[in-house]
């Protein structure tokens, strides 16, 4: 045991999240743990998702357990768990809870359910310094429970006019439920940096107008096909394309999130 508190776990928590589905919230889930996770982290990633069971697909994972045997109550989320093999690294660790093909989407279930969901997470967060949430697109009651928690949420855009609508809207639902709510933002999918830091801005223009709210930058991925490519071998673009221009863009993002182990000697 440890004497962590409720908040110190809840900060732990990283909530990927945007208003459109297709903006790269799984890619960019699954690259930021296992950047974190090279960088000496223990990191827990989530699938939320599960309508497509997306994050082990795209680590080339084959989970023998996954969310819906905790869903139907075969074993806890504990024992759910699918350890990320990375023999390049040696002083972090990915450990993916992956969802389940087919089962439909989390949205559905009982908030009873997803109180445990959440309740388990924030207990498996004493063993991690970070647990990366991929949810589902939108405010379905499965986001609203599963990213309602004192970490961050990073809402992803592209500067597609569409998904900044959207992304308004999200972060609107997210301050009437939190105020103070940690919300910070992320440009995918752009051609260039000047485009996501224009995206970016009206975003936030948007949002210091009608909601008083200065939405801080994380900062952007631009458009890359090695993205496209590794997500195609069903590799992590860190082992497929260490080198490629995203995986480079995913380290100065990672570089922004502390590690939380000091919290954890407490
Ligand atoms: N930076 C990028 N450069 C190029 N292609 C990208 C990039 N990010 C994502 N993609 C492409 O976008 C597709 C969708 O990404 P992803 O599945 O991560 O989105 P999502 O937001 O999780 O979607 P959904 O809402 O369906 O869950 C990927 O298959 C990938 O081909
Ligand atoms: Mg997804």
């Amino acid at each position: 045991m440890n004497d962590l508190s409720q908040n110190d776990l809840e900060r732990k928590m990283i909530t990927v999240a945007s208003g459109k589905g297709g903006v790269g919230k799984t890619w960019i889930s699954t690259t930021l743990a296992h950047t974190l996770s090279r960088m000496g982290r223990k990191v827990l990633l989530f699938d939320g998702d599960i309508g497509l069971a997306n994050i082990d697909i795209q680590l080339g994972l084959m989970p023998a357990r996954d969310l819906g045997g905790v869903i139907s109550g075969h074993y806890d989320l504990s024992s759910a768990i699918t350890p990320y093999d990375d023999p390049m690294n040696s002083t972090g660790k990915l450990d993916v809870l992956a969802g389940k093909s087919g089962s439909g989407s989390l949205g559905t279930l009982g908030r009873e359910k997803l109180g445990s969901i959440r309740a388990g997470l924030t207990a498996l967060a004493a063993n991690y310094d970070h647990v990366i949430l991929d949810l589902a697109a939108g405010v379905d009651a499965s986001v609203n429970t599963l990213s309602a928690h004192k970490g961050t949420t990073v809402v992803v855009l592209t500067p597609d006019p569409t998904s900044l609508t959207d992304a308004y809207a999200f972060i609107k639902l997210s301050l009437m439920r939190d105020r103070n709510a940690d919300i910070k933002v992320l440009v995918n999918m752009a051609s260039s940096k000047r485009e996501a830091e224009k995206t970016y801005q009206a975003l936030n223009k948007a949002t210091e107008g009608f909601l008083k709210f200065t939405v801080p930058y994380l900062g952007m991925i631009k458009r890359d096909k090695f993205v496209q490519e590794s997500i195609r071998h069903q590799k992590s673009i860190l082992v497929r394309y260490p080198q490629s221009e995203a995986a480079s863009e995913m380290m100065d993002i990672a570089r922004q999130f502390p590690s939380r182990r000091k919290a954890m000697a407490g």
